[in-house]
């Protein structure tokens, strides 16, 4: 039903822009508002999220939704000079290309990095391992069984046992105590006689059942400033203005600017300065979350 509302309001506002505004874009004003009506849907879960003191999983989970909707939702709402620009200015000031999360352009994650909300670049769990955010689990250990002991009739040394183990086991033998294993497999390493558990992959740490991800933050990242459509200079903030704010006094901050973009659905040019505000706010909730 909302949807409806929207496309009715999106054709009469298609009219009054179209004399109104000559120079802005308007071929996806309809997207747009399809876009900002699909916005509010996962807005309103956030803010729900937030008012009931959920979890900051939960509300992480619910900023990452936000953000899937805001990405779509400047493209078809502002001018692409708008993206262009914030484009720019991060490809300039990191020397690495960049990529959009939300309103906000973040250089784009080293190779075999992927980013996890805005600002976490992880690195992916090897083959075998399950991925557990930020640990990666190891696959099961096994044993290697009893070994090869000395026998009645070997000489008086482990070499006929080693032989044995060695003739059996091609991939190679050692000696533990008094007795002879088989070596563990590859990505195996021995713990005490008998267990094979899993190696971590170099560059994690080995916490016993699990290895922690090498995991790196790529900053605040260039927010889209609305101004960039209109070449006038530019006042806006960034991210950085908000790290200063407590978590508490972020979530009210995104209850406040939720509150603003859903009274400013109708108006296409405020929609898309809440939202590119409301996306810096966000990411500043994620950025002291992810500090923690
Ligand atoms: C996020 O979106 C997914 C897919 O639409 C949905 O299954 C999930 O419940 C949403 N999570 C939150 C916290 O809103
Ligand atoms: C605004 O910027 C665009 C792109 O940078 C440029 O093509 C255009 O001429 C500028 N307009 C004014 C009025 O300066
Ligand atoms: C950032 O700018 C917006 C308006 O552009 C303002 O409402 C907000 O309070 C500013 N935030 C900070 C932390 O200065």
């Amino acid at each position: 039903m909302q949807k409806t509302l929207l496309f009715i309001t999106a054709i009469f506002l298609l009219i009054s822009f179209s004399h109104s505004r000559p120079n802005r874009n308007l071929g996806n004003i309809l997207n747009c508002f399809a876009q900002i009506g699909d916005a509010i849907e996962d807005i309103t879960t956030l803010v729900a999220s937030i008012q009931e003191n959920e979890d900051i999983s939960v509300i992480l989970e619910s900023i990452g939704n936000v953000s899937g909707q805001i990405k779509p939702l400047v493209q078809e709402c502002s001018n692409p000079i708008c993206l262009v620009d914030a484009q720019k200015r991060c490809e300039e000031s990191t020397g690495n290309s960049c990529e959009q999360y939300g309103a906000i352009m973040y250089p784009k994650c080293n190779d075999g990095f992927f980013n996890v909300g805005c600002c976490l670049c992880e690195s992916q769990c090897p083959p075998g391992f399950r991925d557990d955010g930020l640990f990666c689990a190891k696959p099961d250990s096994y044993g290697r069984g009893a070994g090869y002991p000395w026998e009645f009739g070997d000489d008086l040394n482990l070499n006929d046992a080693y032989n044995r183990c060695q003739r059996d086991n091609p991939q190679g033998c050692e000696q533990n105590g008094l007795i002879i294993y088989p070596k563990c497999a590859q990505g195996f390493h021995s713990v005490g006689c008998c267990v094979c558990s899993p190696s971590c992959p170099s560059g994690t740490t080995d916490i016993g059942v699990s290895c922690t991800k090498p995991v790196y933050g790529r900053g605040v990242g260039f927010p889209m400033q609305y101004n960039d459509c209109e070449n006038e200079s530019s006042q806006d903030n960034d991210s950085s203005d908000y790290l200063s704010l407590d978590p508490e006094q972020l979530k009210n901050k995104i209850l406040e600017y939720s509150q603003n973009f859903m009274q400013n659905k109708d108006d296409q040019d405020l929609s898309v300065q809440f939202a590119i505000e409301l996306s810096k706010i966000m990411a500043a909730l994620e950025v002291k979350s992810s500090n923690q």
